[in-house]
């Protein structure tokens, strides 16, 4: 059997046998109806020659073909002209309410000027490490991480995407900001992969304040490792009250490349000087497609905010470790002691903060990982999962098979592998209730586009802390995690591992709204992961 890929690949634990490719029909098959043949003529196995033929992807198909709808208990939408969500995606239904909309017009209002406009180039080169390594990669306006960027709650923000060298093309997904629905970046999904030569304009406005984070999602599962990425911090519009607000605010991106961890893209200790008795709040920002576990030495600390949201009432932590699972955001907040503090993030990096000279001893990553569901104080969260409207199960399991005619052990959803992996379908307002279970033998980040959703309990144990909304969550091997959502943002949504060659791989379902469609086409020169 052939390796699985390179060995920078930071994966944490077993995968998939073959790198994915999902249209890539010829070689792929060779190999499958080698291997077939040798099975077959040891006797081992009878593999019927359709499982693999049945498998095999057409050169191009839209997103909602790939689904098996699902409903959720709910109702099937009848009221919209021709949507394209229904069984097989095909019939029109000729109801009389709302037409179908393209998820392209989802966009602010074309009149709304914009209050910031940044233009981000993607470039294929070399990425300098800060100690002199060079490696291969992509770069946004020259460095990766991408600029970092920073705008005010209620802005709305415009970014150019110039694509100057990025051979497979590219595209930019706004990683846990609650887009409209045609500025969600997904190649073949929302939009077709940006050319070299070409541009695309987003726009949004961001409604929520928080730490979230920007990537290619076209071949992701290569353009995000090696670095099409970059910080993106909205902050409160009111501002915090003054006695609370950080005298510091720094962001701590974490990333690998060629199996270096970096922090905002340099190796070692990044330094930040900061007044003893200072408050300085970390943004730590977790890239790779595995998980990382932060924590302070030299000093306590406090979770505030996760995915993007406050915590409600948390509590000063010490030797705990937080784990920041691939996709995902911690922001911590600690008080500056006189020797000055370590925000590690394992892999022989950290912030240092502190004033000039100073040397806090590093502490081992604690024994003690904090726990969420417990953590802080709970507070209405304006959703009653009590009431809802569908409930959907995601279920992971991961068995032999053939994935677009390549044998091998695949992830399957739901029993299903892709393409026939589930549409989840919604209406708009609804209030929808999630089961993930996974007993895959791997841990996976889910990650929810264009949504942020509410963990209910962890098999079986209700949650009881602050309230903690997420969008991308860390459901381990064995674990079962119930969630809920509002379904308030229409449009074709991935919900995908972010640990991103098991996207590549078919890990990956999709969350629809009656009456939205797509235009643009999986396969060919679009390919999301
Ligand atoms: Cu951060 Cu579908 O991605
Ligand atoms: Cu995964």
């Amino acid at each position: 059997m052939p390796g699985p890929g390179s060995p920078d690949e930071p994966v944490s634990a077993a995968r998939p046998v073959s790198p994915a490719r999902p249209v890539r029909p010829v070689r792929p098959l060779r190999r499958a109806v080698v291997l077939l043949s040798v099975l077959a003529a040891a006797g081992l196995v009878a593999v019927p020659a359709w499982s693999w033929q049945a498998s095999l992807l057409p050169s191009s198909y839209g997103a909602h073909d790939m689904g098996v709808v699902d409903l959720g208990g709910g109702p099937a939408p009848q009221d919209h002209g021709g949507h394209g969500a229904g069984a097989g995606g095909h019939e029109t239904q000729d109801g009389h309410g709302a037409a179908a909309v393209s998820v392209e017009a989802l966009a602010p209002p074309a009149d709304r000027p914009a209050d910031v406009s940044i233009t981000l180039t993607a470039r294929a080169e070399p990425v300098e490490l800060g100690d002199g390594t060079v490696v291969d990669g992509y770069t946004v306006n020259g460095t990766s991480p991408g600029p970092e960027i920073r705008v005010v709650q209620g802005q709305l923000v415009e970014v150019r995407l110039v694509n100057e060298s990025v051979e497979g093309g590219t595209t930019l997904h706004w990683h846990g900001v609650d887009v409209p629905g045609g500025m969600d970046g997904v190649a073949g999904v929302t939009q077709d992969a940006v050319r070299v030569g070409g541009e695309h304009v987003y726009r949004f406005v961001a409604e929520d304040a928080g730490t979230y984070w920007y990537h290619s999602h076209q071949l992701s599962h290569e353009q995000v490792r090696r670095g099409l990425l970059g910080a993106l911090v909205v902050e409160p519009a009111d501002g915090t009250p003054a006695g609370d607000a950080p005298a510091a605010d720094v962001v701590a991106l974490v990333h690998q490349y060629a199996g270096r961890r970096t922090m905002n893209g340099a190796t070692g200790d990044v330094r930040h000087l900061a007044e003893p008795g200072s408050t300085v709040r970390v943004r730590v920002v977790s890239t790779d497609n595995g998980a990382l576990t932060t924590w302070v030495s030299g000093a306590p600390f406090r979770l505030l905010a996760v995915d993007g949201t406050d915590l409600v009432g948390p509590t000063e932590l010490e030797d705990v470790g937080v784990q920041v699972t691939a996709g995902a955001r911690a922001d911590l907040e600690l008080v500056v002691p006189p020797g000055g503090a370590r925000v590690e993030v394992g892999g022989g990096t950290a912030l240092v903060v502190g004033p000039a000279g100073a040397d806090p001893v590093a502490e081992p990553r604690p024994y003690e990982r904090l726990d969420l569901l417990t953590y802080g104080t709970p507070a209405p969260t304006g959703l009653d999962p009590s009431r809802a409207d569908r409930e959907f199960g995601y279920r992971i399991v991961r068995r032999p098979g053939f994935l677009d005619g390549r044998p091998g052990l695949w992830w399957t959803v739901n029993g299903r592998m892709l393409p026939d992996v589930p549409m989840f379908l919604v209406e708009e307002g609804d209030v929808v209730r999630m089961t993930i279970t996974n007993s895959s033998g791997d841990g996976h980040p889910m990650h929810l586009h264009g949504h942020h959703a509410l963990v209910l309990s962890r098999d079986g144990e209700p949650a009881t802390g602050s309230p903690w909304w997420v969008d991308s969550l860390h459901v381990g091997d064995g674990e079962t995690y119930e969630i809920a959502f509002l379904a308030d943002n229409p449009g074709v949504w991935m919900d995908h591992c972010h640990n991103l060659p098991h996207a590549a791989e078919g890990l990956v379902a999709h969350l629809a709204y009656a009456g939205v469609t797509t235009p643009f086409l999986l396969g060919g020169v679009n390919e999301p992961e």
